[in-house]
């Protein structure tokens, strides 16, 4: 349904300690596809660059290079009108239930504000569709016309939900959504949305740094280091057979992955800058298996099945 194709996104900043311009890759030459109905999980440390990936496949961040495919189009080349028929089907959701509501805003007119801006219906309609929505998402219908402030942060994300899923979209990139919140509502959350995924035929870009929930709710899984996706495929093959050490290393860390004759194995070590990254594989001033070639030579996507693919010269060797 989604087809990302080398994608890539730079950033120039200034730097003060050495009055030059720098590019920060933060993400590069990312290439993976998200098929219908299906949940892929993008996991990897803080500063990876989750988020910059879910923001430039939906076109928030400038692409440097690279194709997003949806519908035939490469959507990183439509003008912003051009763009317009597909952005209700294409969302996001933030982490933070508290700065992405509009405090000034009615219950009401949040939900239905995208909805009014896509489509010309009449406002008796608009609170029905409401009543409805809130409903499948738990919450009661006469809030419509409190405010944001008076709910709780598993209420908040709840409504965020419900005003993005008001739009009826295709994709959502869902970036941290349950992160804020404590265990119970994570729950909440991400059972509201797996029963969406089903109901409505969603695909998902789930972005989390909290491996469990990424192994439960996700069908796909990517791993990503230093803004490259080090790892794709299956969740079943990347949790029961993971062929990069730094996917070893994360996995094993929250699960007793193979039986339990294979060692644990954790990652040391400081994560390398992400302006100044090593020559080679990015991984292997941290990999305990890592030879001469992976400190000079980037290394290549090889296929484990039709459904795993790893970038890595030694694949399997660890574990
Ligand atoms: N708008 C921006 N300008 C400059 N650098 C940015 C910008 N957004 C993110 N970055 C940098 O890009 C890298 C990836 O960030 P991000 O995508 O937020 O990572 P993650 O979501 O995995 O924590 C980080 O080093 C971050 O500081
Ligand atoms: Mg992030």
């Amino acid at each position: 349904m989604l087809e990302i194709q080398n994608l890539s996104t730079h950033f120039h900043i200034n730097s003060t300690k050495l009055f030059q311009k720098l590019t920060l890759k933060a993400v590069e030459n990312v290439s993976f596809s998200v098929a219908s109905n299906r949940v892929v999980g993008l996991v990897g440390e803080s500063g990876c660059g989750k988020s910059t990936l879910g923001k430039t496949i939906l076109g928030l961040t400038k692409s440097t290079e690279g194709k997003v495919l949806y519908e035939d189009k490469n959507l990183l080349s439509l003008s912003n009108r051009e763009f317009l028929p597909y952005r209700k089907n294409l969302q996001i959701i933030f982490q933070d239930p508290y700065s992405s509501l509009n405090p000034r805003m009615t219950i009401f007119e949040i939900l239905t504000e995208g909805l009014l801006h896509h489509k010309n219906i009449p406002s008796s309609e608009a609170r029905s569709l409401s009543i409805a929505m809130l409903e499948k998402v738990g919450m009661k219908s006469d809030i419509l016309e409190r405010y944001p402030h008076e709910f709780s942060g598993g209420q908040r994300q709840r409504i965020a939900i419900a005003r993005t899923l008001i739009l009826e979209p295709k994709f959502i990139v869902c970036d941290e959504v349950s992160s804020a919140l404590d265990v119970s509502n994570q729950a909440q959350v991400i059972n509201l949305l797996n029963d969406f995924k089903s109901s409505m035929g969603l695909s998902l870009l789930f972005i989390s740094h909290d491996l469990k929930i990424v192994s439960y709710i996700s069908d796909e899984i990517a791993i990503m280091y230093l803004g490259k996706i080090v790892e794709y495929g299956n969740k079943s093959e990347i949790l029961n057979s993971p062929h990069h050490p730094y996917t070893f290393a994360l996995f094993s860390s929250v699960y007793d992955i193979h039986n339990r004759k294979k060692k644990r194995y954790v990652v040391k070590g400081e994560i390398p800058g992400v302006v100044n990254k090593p020559k080679g594989c990015y991984f292997h001033t941290r990999c305990p298996i890592a030879k001469d070639i992976c400190k000079e030579v980037d290394p290549p996507l090889k296929n484990v099945s039709d459904t795993h693919k790893v970038y890595c010269h030694f694949p399997g060797e660890i574990g």
